[in-house]
């Protein structure tokens, strides 16, 4: 059975070009910063989001991981979102390997931290208290509807935590897909934060790898990070290669998907029963209305018996992903299947 997969775009198969980027990569050893592929990703990546260094690692979590360790000394602080990847999704890893303490702030739902919230939680210069140094962002949000920051938002974050001597991180797994639901340049809206991750394993389509960009002398310190969990590759270029093509040719085309998901959520909302949040990127979140008898696990169930994947969360809220290997005829598919089912 073909199975329309829409529980993440984690799920996205490389491209022809990029199996055959792969097969062709030139590599060597990346320890020895010999990978002439992995070289050639990080000065692209770097270029592409207007900062002066890039590290390419295995994934989202190490990217956000390795960023906290170079940003953050051991008993620091870091303001993070209530609802971020990095609190919720990454097993405390700041605190588990790097004992930096989180300090959650409520996100909005818009993804946003109210800036007086910021504020608060910054510490003063007291010997009973931990030191504040970071502040971390997210964008696209995943768990606020996939929506985007501005760079008006993330500029006047990062002017305040500026003036107070912290330094921003941004979670930009998918910034590309902000970008383009904003219609600017990714580079609007890295700008002012000091580091910044995105994946290419999600709607870019490679089969692995995150990018941490910031300055030189930052990436400089986050290879050291990235050696000490583990994370210095070899001939990995192999893996850059795909990563290559994921900018070349995927970054500029999410909005295809942003499209989809809005058709997605208009065929949905005419179902009686369902009911579709707000829509701005490529993550769509709906739940069944009081009146429907069946559980949200047993309409993920009957729909996977019928070929449509879709993520069911504990709160009762399904998640619906689009990306490359959704097509038109998959989102109709999708909403036949929905209507027939609940
Ligand atoms: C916003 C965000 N940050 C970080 C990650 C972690 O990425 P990875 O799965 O590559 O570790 C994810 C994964 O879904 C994510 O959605």
């Amino acid at each position: 059975m073909k199975f329309i997969d829409l529980r993440s775009d984690t799920v996205t198969q490389p491209t022809p070009a990029m199996r055959e980027a792969m097969y062709r990569a030139e590599v060597g050893d990346d320890v020895f910063g010999e990978d002439p592929s992995i070289n050639r990703l990080q000065e692209m990546a770097a270029d592409r989001l207007g900062k002066e260094a890039a590290l390419f690692v295995v994934s989202g979590t190490m990217a956000n991981l390795v960023a906290l360790l170079t940003h953050c000394g051991r008993g620091d602080e870091a303001i993070v979102g209530d609802r971020s990847h990095t609190f919720l999704f990454e097993q405390g890893g700041m605190a588990a390997l790097g004992s930096i303490m989180p300090f959650p702030v409520p996100n909005q739902p818009d993804g946003t931290l109210r800036l007086a919230d910021v504020e608060s939680a910054i510490r003063g210069d007291d010997e009973h208290l931990a030191r504040t140094r970071l502040v971390c962002l997210e964008n696209t949000h995943n768990m606020c509807h996939g929506t985007p920051l501005t760079a008006e938002y993330t500029s006047q974050a990062a002017q305040l935590a500026h003036s107070r001597g912290l330094r921003v991180h941004l979670d930009g797994a998918r910034v590309f897909n902000a970008a383009a639901a904003l219609k600017v340049d990714v580079r609007a809206l890295v700008q002012d934060v000091d580091s910044v991750m995105f994946c290419l394993s999600k709607g870019l389509c490679a089969p692995v790898g995150s990018i941490l960009c910031g300055s030189a002398d930052f990436i400089a310190e986050a290879r050291r990070a990235r050696k000490v969990v583990g994370g210095g590759m070899r001939q990995a270029g192999i893996l850059a290669a795909a990563g290559i093509v994921a900018i070349e040719q995927m970054a500029d085309r999410v909005g295809e998907d942003h499209a989809r998901a809005k058709q997605l959520a208009h065929g949905l909302a005419e179902i009686p029963g369902v009911d579709v949040a707000p829509v701005a990127t490529n993550i769509l979140y709906f739940r069944l209305a009081e009146q429907v008898s069946k559980t949200p696990e047993e309409v993920r169930d009957e729909l996977a018996k019928r070929g449509i994947l879709v993520g069911a969360r504990v709160d009762g809220r399904f998640r619906a992903v689009t990306h490359y290997w959704i097509s038109d005829e998959d989102i109709q598919a999708t909403i036949e299947a929905v209507r027939a089912v609940v």
